[in-house]
């Protein structure tokens, strides 16, 4: 196994790139709110994008949910795209935290090349692991808001005033794609093709697993120490 963090290109690898991965429920999006917080970095969430897109009822928005409503993935064509074009604006100049994305091989291709043109490289992926039976009890749940996206669970993650989202007020909402069928499909259709990236990402030493069973708090102090003990070469 190699260890390409010493690697740099052009651009001097200024950008501070964490992906987190994790099947449906894991804890990506609790996790990567609180990690942009703590590292001063944006949180880029390619479902939240979608759902922004549906919501606006843009064309990319009416092709994606066809796939979101079935627990398929988005084909790479539609994903890559709208993520890149994410990652390229000025906010992200400093870095940020990639959240639902990569989901494929193909997708994991197009930001290594996109990473390297510009001389960035993927400080840590982060594997937020759970088991099956844990994931439909948080996604059965769940909360979410619709205006900023921050996920709530209505027994371990309450928000402050019942039904409204800490952040902005707005009244929370259950997702369309957490009804028990749908679920299903995106635990069965969704966990292989996880786990291929998995170990693409292996095979270069990047990948730092964490037991996301555990509290929120406990989970969040976990991959902090993860991240810091890569950046002091202990890891
Ligand atoms: P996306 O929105 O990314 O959904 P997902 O991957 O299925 O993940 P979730 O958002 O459901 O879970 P999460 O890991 O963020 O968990 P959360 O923090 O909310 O994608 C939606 C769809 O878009 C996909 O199905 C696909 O169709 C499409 N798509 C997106 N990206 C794509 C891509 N790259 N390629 C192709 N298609 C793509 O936590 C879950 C619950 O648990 C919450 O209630 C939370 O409060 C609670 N919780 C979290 N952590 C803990 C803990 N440690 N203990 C107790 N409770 C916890
Ligand atoms: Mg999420």
């Amino acid at each position: 196994m190699t260890d390409d963090r010493s690697a740099t290109g052009p651009g001097g690898g200024k950008r501070r790139i964490i992906l987190l991965m994790g099947a449906a429920g894991a804890g990506k999006g609790t996790q990567a709110d609180r990690l942009a917080v703590e590292l001063g970095t944006p949180h880029l969430a390619s479902g939240n994008l979608f759902r922004a897109a549906i919501a606006a009822r843009t064309e990319l928005g009416a092709r994606a949910r066809v796939y979101m409503d079935r627990g398929e993935l988005v084909p790479d064509a539609l994903t890559i795209s709208m993520f890149m074009d994410e990652l390229s604006r000025p906010s992200a100049e400093r870095g940020a935290i990639l959240d639902g994305f990569p989901r494929t091989v193909g997708q994991a291709a197009a930001l290594d090349n996109v990473l390297a043109e510009r001389g960035d490289r993927i400080d840590a992926v982060v594997y937020i692991e759970v088991p099956d039976d844990v994931l439909v009890e948080r996604l059965a749940g769940r909360w979410v808001c619709p205006t900023c996206g921050t996920p709530y669970h209505e027994l371990t993650d309450p928000p402050a005033a019942s039904g409204r989202c800490d952040r902005d007020g707005t009244d929370l909402v259950q997702r369309d794609d957490d009804r028990p069928e749908v679920v299903r499909a995106r635990l069965e259709r969704q966990i292989p093709p996880m786990l291929e990236v998995i170990d693409h990402y292996d095979r270069s030493g990047r990948v730092v697993r964490v037991d996301g069973r555990q509290s929120i708090d406990a989970v969040t102090s976990d991959i902090m120490a993860h991240l810091a003990a890569r950046a002091d070469g202990r890891a």
